[in-house]
């Protein structure tokens, strides 16, 4: 199977997971990426069954709309249902590395604001440690080299992400060489540094379920 067919059907299986909460009259929280992309239009089946999604970034909120699926801000969402999304990474504790596709803080927002995260992704994104994958840092544009010097204290390697601006106007820092043994205590850490809006390890608040695409079917994994 190709990786497209792969992520195709880690959404398809998403899809059967998250209908309760449709017919519950849920709102659904809707990541960001290919792999989330193909939830998306998978999800144009129960547009009229939808009572709402939040999007996490303007890309997804575009391709939900042209759909005719409705979106709504978050402040008017109360907590949401079910939030599905990609990642570039996991480990087996279902802790992530995302961020690769810029953004991070809004996934990271509507992640902890829903009850249940269910992330999708291609057998690939499976890891023993997390970090091979250059973890994503957003910043505030004018703490750039203040918080590119802390990172490199830290051990990692950062480099700016050439003609990104995020959906919050800032910039994304991506940290290379920078293997991952303990997240929960490196996200933190990050998050202390001033001038940081947040980083792409989801490790405090990691995914209940993983849907794992492999060549022999979709694995369900849980922490
Ligand atoms: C977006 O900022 C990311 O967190 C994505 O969820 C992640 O990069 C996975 O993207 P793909 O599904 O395209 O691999």
């Amino acid at each position: 199977m190709t990786q497209d067919e792969l992520k195709k059907a880690v959404a398809a299986a998403a899809i059967e997971m998250v209908k309760p909460a449709i017919f519950d009259g849920e709102i659904i929280g809707i990541g960001t990426g290919s792999t989330a992309n193909f939830f998306i239009d998978l999800l144009a089946e129960f547009r009229d069954d939808i009572k709402g999604t939040v999007a996490s970034s303007e890309a997804s909120a575009q391709r939900l709309r042209s759909h005719g699926i409705e979106v709504i801000e978050l402040n008017d969402a109360g907590t949401l249902g079910v939030y599905v999304d990609g990642a570039d990474e996991s480990n087996s504790h279902l802790e992530l590395i995302k961020g690769g596709g810029a953004a991070l803080t809004r996934e990271k927002i509507v992640a902890a604001a829903s009850k249940k995260f269910i992330c999708i992704a291609d057998e690939s994104k499976l890891v023993d440690q997390l970090g091979a994958f250059p973890l994503p840092v957003e910043v505030i544009p004018m703490a750039r080299s203040y918080v590119a010097r802390e990172l490199l204290k830290m051990g990692g390697n950062p480099v700016y992400r050439e003609g990104v601006v995020t959906d919050n106007g800032n910039i994304i820092l991506d940290v290379y060489d920078f293997m991952i043994a303990t997240p929960q205590k490196t996200e933190e850490e990050i998050n202390a540094i001033v001038g940081v809006v947040t980083n792409g390890l989801f490790a405090l608040r990691p995914a209940d379920v993983l849907l794992l695409g492999t060549s022999n079917g979709v694995r369900e994994i849980t922490p």
